[in-house]
């Protein structure tokens, strides 16, 4: 055997060897990526939320006007993610927008996580009260299990494994998932008529929902130190629940007797990923986390530059919201969307 024809030898084994092992790294990567492409609900025979409206109207109307889940699929944040997810060529040939609509709802209805995406398929060609009385009466026991909403509220990269939505995670470690309080305890409580409420309340239509929930105390004020104390009243999961889109942000200005502002800080609590390797756009590893976990009190430190002795008057906190695309990862420059503010206080010094 001449040089020239081992060396060919050994590039070809080198070659099979590189193959069987991006086979072997790929596989897992493969099955994940299918696994989140598969819809959490039957597919093309939904008859759509109007149709239970007729006789369930209470709960339509707590869906409709309260809750994201109606507009899941209609929403201008999601046209406009799924649009750029669309445009990624590597991401829209390896994924594809099915995982999309595998948990915010039938691409062909557009009605987003209506009302059977959670309850399941009226069965074709059966009377209405039938299907109740076949398909109803014993889905309801899968509806009110622990890990119900995780089927969408949880979502790990499929390369690095790390959580991308995490609400699941974040409420087991909870003061409420040890006394056997559920989402569904907290969320869907029974409201008049017996019924479990269905408004799946966000901040993003109505921003009183978190009145109770996070507290701002001073913790001490010796200038040039601004020290105070921010807590997470919930103690079902973290402050932002769940993934990169929310950021809270703490911001404190600082003014002088005459109102004028003479200085500013800022704390942002959220997470932070790498994006995909090449793909970009798609959280994949998480690398900072600085949410409010469940019940968490935190003490945040400032120091004012010593050019303001004796001149600030009173420091006003705002805590807001806001929606930051994935791409821009919690830079609130870019954001989509601000909330009114959660809470205000002021201070005097
Ligand atoms: C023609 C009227 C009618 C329509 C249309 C209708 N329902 Fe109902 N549904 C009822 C009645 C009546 C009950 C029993 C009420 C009760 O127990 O309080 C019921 C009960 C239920 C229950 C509770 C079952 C249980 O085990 O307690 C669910 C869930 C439900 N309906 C979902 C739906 C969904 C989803 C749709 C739309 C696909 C729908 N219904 C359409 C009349 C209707
Ligand atoms: C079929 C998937 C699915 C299931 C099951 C589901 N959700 Fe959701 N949920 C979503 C999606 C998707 C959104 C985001 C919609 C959007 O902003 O476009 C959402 C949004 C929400 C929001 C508002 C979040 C925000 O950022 O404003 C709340 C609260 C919520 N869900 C609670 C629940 C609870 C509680 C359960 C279980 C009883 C549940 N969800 C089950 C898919 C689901
Ligand atoms: C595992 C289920 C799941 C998958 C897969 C998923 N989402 Fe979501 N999405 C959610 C949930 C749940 C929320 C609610 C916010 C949260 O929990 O962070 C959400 C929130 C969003 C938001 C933020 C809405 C806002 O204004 O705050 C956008 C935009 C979005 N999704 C777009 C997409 C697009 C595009 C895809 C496909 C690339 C996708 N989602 C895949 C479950 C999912
Ligand atoms: C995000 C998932 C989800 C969506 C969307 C949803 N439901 Fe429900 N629904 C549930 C869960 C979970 C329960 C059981 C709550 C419990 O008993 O703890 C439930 C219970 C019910 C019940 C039983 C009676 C009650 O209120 O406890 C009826 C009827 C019902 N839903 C109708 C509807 C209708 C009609 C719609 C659409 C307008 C709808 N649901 C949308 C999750 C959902
Ligand atoms: C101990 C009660 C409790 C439990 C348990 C709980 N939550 Fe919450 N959750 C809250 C409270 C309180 C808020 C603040 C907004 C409100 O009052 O609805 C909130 C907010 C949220 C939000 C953000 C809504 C928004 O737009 O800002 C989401 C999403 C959410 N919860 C999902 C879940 C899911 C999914 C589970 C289960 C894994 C769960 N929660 C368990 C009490 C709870």
């Amino acid at each position: 055997m001449n040089y020239k024809m081992a060396r060919t030898k050994v590039v070809g084994i080198v070659i099979i060897l590189l193959f069987a092992l991006s086979v072997v790294w790929f596989w897992p990567v493969y099955s994940e990526v299918q696994a989140m492409k598969a819809p959490n609900y039957e597919q093309g025979v939904h008859k759509g939320a109007l149709f239970c409206a007729q006789c369930h109207r209470g709960i339509y109307d707590e869906w409709s006007t309260r809750s994201l889940h109606a507009v899941a699929t209609t929403g201008a944040s999601f046209k406009d993610y799924l649009g750029k997810f669309k445009n990624n060529y590597l991401l829209n040939t390896f994924i594809t927008d099915d995982v999309c609509y595998a948990c915010h709802g039938e691409k062909a209805n557009a009605d987003g996580v209506s009302c059977e995406v959670c309850h399941g398929t009226i069965i074709a060609n059966v009377p209405i009260m039938e299907t109740h009385r076949i398909k109803y009466k014993p889905g309801l026991k899968t509806l009110r299990e622990e890990d119900f909403c995780a089927k969408c509220h949880d979502l790990r990269s499929p390369l690095s494994q790390d959580d991308i939505f995490s609400v699941q995670g974040e409420w087991r470690d909870s003061h409420a998932a040890a006394k056997g309080k559920t989402c569904q305890s907290c969320h869907m409580k029974k409201v008049a008529g017996g019924f479990s409420y269905h408004g799946f309340d966000s901040a993003h239509r109505d921003v009183a929902i978190y009145k109770n929930d996070v507290k701002i105390q001073i913790e001490s004020l010796a200038f040039p130190r601004f020290s105070l104390e921010i807590a997470n009243q919930i103690t079902g999961h973290a402050l932002p629940p769940s993934g990169p889109t929310r950021v809270m942000v703490l911001e404190i200005t600082f003014l002088d007797k005459n109102g004028e502002e003479q200085h500013r800080a800022q704390e942002t609590f959220g997470k932070k990923y790498k994006l995909m390797p090449f793909a970009g756009l798609f959280p994949n590893r998480l690398i900072k986390n600085t949410q409010l976990q469940s019940g968490e009190v935190r003490l945040l430190n400032f120091t004012l530059p010593a050019s303001l002795e004796g001149k600030i008057d009173k420091a006003v906190a705002t805590l807001r919201f806001y929606g930051v695309s994935d791409e821009h990862q919690g830079d609130i420059k870019h954001a989509h969307w601000i909330s009114e503010p959660i809470l205000t206080e002021k201070f005097a010094f």
